[in-house]
């Protein structure tokens, strides 16, 4: 509980349980379209059938016990430690109070733990994606790639990625290499 007679924000593991209030809060947000959300339905079942034991993770966000917010991310295959965050996402009311910060946070710590390299974010060109971009940047990702017209004719996908360890002596040797 906090000075104010409120208790804190939390992160936790997602439970199950909360399948439902994730659904609703991604829902609520207005910006998904009817097959992402029928996908995230799908990547949550399949969450808890198989790839929670596969080194996948999901947090949520929780106040009061209420559900405010959850991420999602994972191991991207065939990498040397590069990760992808797939889902992140606030309840409207609460955006902007810094929920969807605590659980970048927290994804990325995750990541360092597991000595992530690399973390990659996919999200839309669209215009009502412009905060979702700002505040990717404003957590110093950086445009990694756009692919045009990737979601649909005028809807590009946008990479942003960060890297959160530094570059191996070796592969910065390599680089050095190449260029001279
Ligand atoms: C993107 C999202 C997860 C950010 O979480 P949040 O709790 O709203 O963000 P925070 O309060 O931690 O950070 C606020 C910053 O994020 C950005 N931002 C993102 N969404 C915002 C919103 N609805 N209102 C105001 N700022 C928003 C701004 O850059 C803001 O900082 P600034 O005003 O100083 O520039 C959340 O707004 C959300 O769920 N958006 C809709 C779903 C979505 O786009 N998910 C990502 C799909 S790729």
């Amino acid at each position: 509980m906090n000075d104010d007679g409120f208790d804190s924000l939390a992160i936790r593991p997602t439970d199950q349980a909360d399948m439902p209030d994730l659904m609703q809060i991604a829902a609520a947000t207005g910006v998904f379209k009817r097959m992402e959300l029928q996908a995230l339905s799908e990547v949550l079942h399949d969450f808890f059938a198989e790839n929670q034991a596969a080194g996948h993770c999901c947090v949520t966000a929780e106040q009061e016990g209420q559900a405010l917010g959850f991420a999602y991310y994972a191991p991207a295959a065939m990498t040397d430690r590069t990760w992808y965050l797939y889902w992140i996402a606030v309840r409207p009311p609460r955006q902007a109070r810094g929920v969807g910060s605590a659980l970048l946070h927290h994804a990325e710590e995750t990541v360092r733990r597991h000595n992530g390299r690399l973390l990659l974010i996919e999200t839309s060109s669209l215009p009502h994606y412009k905060l979702t971009r700002r505040f990717y940047a404003r957590h110093g990702y950086d445009v990694a790639a756009v692919l045009k017209d990737f979601y649909s004719d005028g809807d590009d996908m946008v990479v942003f990625g960060k890297r959160l360890a530094v570059v191996s002596e070796r592969t910065a040797g390599k680089a050095e290499g190449s260029i001279s």
